[in-house]
């Protein structure tokens, strides 16, 4: 790469080979398809959207849709190319190199992002590596001593599915506005336990991210949405590029999120096949954390994962206190049941 410019040397280019078939439970995507009456919605509209025009950029569907499902003002809301997108906007706009405290692990394009603007990341542990719960009192030490200008709390937790208590998390942003510090909520998978979103209309130092990646089936649309007062969604569109959503992006996820009770069984039943495959992971001898979400993290020797892939069984691996851990997205009944076959013929 002769052309990288100085500040990037030594950063590998970002491919992924798309795996296409087999068990995928490695992205924490949905379960279960779409459902079926959002696609004929989606069917019916697409037969009315003018292609040849640029859509529009300030994404007036779909952020009045968002406001008014969560009583908001479109004013409140941002959208980005999957959240990841308004992750990049968030550290463009607010980091030059000052501070992050987040917690470890976490969602690792935070690290990614924040390198390309500087940005220096203090790590707090969770508070043991059995339950991954958050330490508020540890994180609030660290705003106080490093007065950072972001403090990232994902909850519920990617990769340990563990999530923050409402009190902890108003802890927090309290502690963060004492030093003029933004807190980004992150909750990419709260569809499956709880949101704290409300808190916005209480703190001008909050952001809460959201998409369409998870609970809504939608990964491949890429549509993500930030949700805080307006200073702050102002603040992301500074550096937010124009025409940023595709018109049917935009048609989907407005569809989406108007009918978003037709979701309620898909996570109903997600959340049911996750606690099953909870137990039989514990039957197995093995020690999953207790999860929130719609994926559960656990260790594995690197045998059993090797012999999963040769089984086209694809889970997460992701390196923690220098051994290798693993993440594993709860998939369909049928799905949970060959992983739980496969990985008890690799233990016996
Ligand atoms: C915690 C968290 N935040 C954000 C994202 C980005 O999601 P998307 O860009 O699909 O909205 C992910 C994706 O896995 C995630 O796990």
């Amino acid at each position: 790469m002769k052309y990288l410019k100085k500040s990037l040397i030594g950063k590998e280019p970002y491919y992924s080979k798309e795996i296409s078939s087999g068990i995928i439970l490695n992205a924490n995507e949905s379960a279960f398809e779409t459902p079926k009456e959002i696609i004929e919605l989606v069917k019916k509209e697409l037969d009315k959207v003018d292609l040849r025009r640029y859509p529009d950029t300030d994404n007036t569907l779909i952020r009045e849709s968002i406001a008014n499902a969560y009583g908001l003002d479109i004013t409140n809301v941002t959208i980005g190319v999957g959240s990841d997108q308004l992750l990049d906007c968030i550290f463009k706009s607010l980091i030059d190199d000052e501070h992050i405290v987040s917690c470890n692990p976490t969602f690792s394009m935070y690290k990614e992002y924040a390198s390309f603007t500087n940005g220096k990341f203090i790590d707090i542990d969770f508070k043991d590596d059995i339950n991954f719960e958050f330490d508020t009192e540890k994180i609030i030490e660290a705003i106080k001593k490093y007065n950072p200008k972001l403090v990232i709390i994902c909850s519920p937790n990617n990769p340990t599915g563990s999530a923050i208590e409402r009190s902890n998390l108003e802890k927090i942003i309290i502690a963060a506005n004492e030093i003029n510090s933004v807190v980004l909520l992150d909750e990419a998978y709260s569809e499956f336990h709880e949101t704290n979103y409300d808190l916005i209309k209480k703190y001008d130092n909050l952001f809460v991210l959201k998409t369409f990646s998870k609970a809504y089936a939608l990964a491949g649309i890429r549509l993500g949405y930030m949700i805080a007062c307006k200073d702050l969604i102002d603040t992301i569109n500074v550096v937010k590029p124009p025409y940023n959503m595709s018109r049917l992006s935009s048609i989907i996820a407005s569809i989406a999120i108007k009918n978003k009770n037709l979701y309620d069984e898909n996570i109903k039943k997600i959340i049911n096949l996750k606690n099953e495959l909870f137990d039989d992971l514990q039957k197995l001898g093995l020690k999953p954390v207790k999860s929130y979400s719609n994926f559960i993290f656990l260790k594995l020797n690197d045998k059993i994962f090797d012999y999963l892939i040769e089984n086209k069984i694809y889970i997460r691996r992701l390196k923690y206190k220098n051994e290798f851990w693993h993440r594993i997205t709860v998939g369909t009944k049928e799905e949970n049941d060959i992983l739980i076959a496969k990985l008890k013929d690799s233990i016996m």
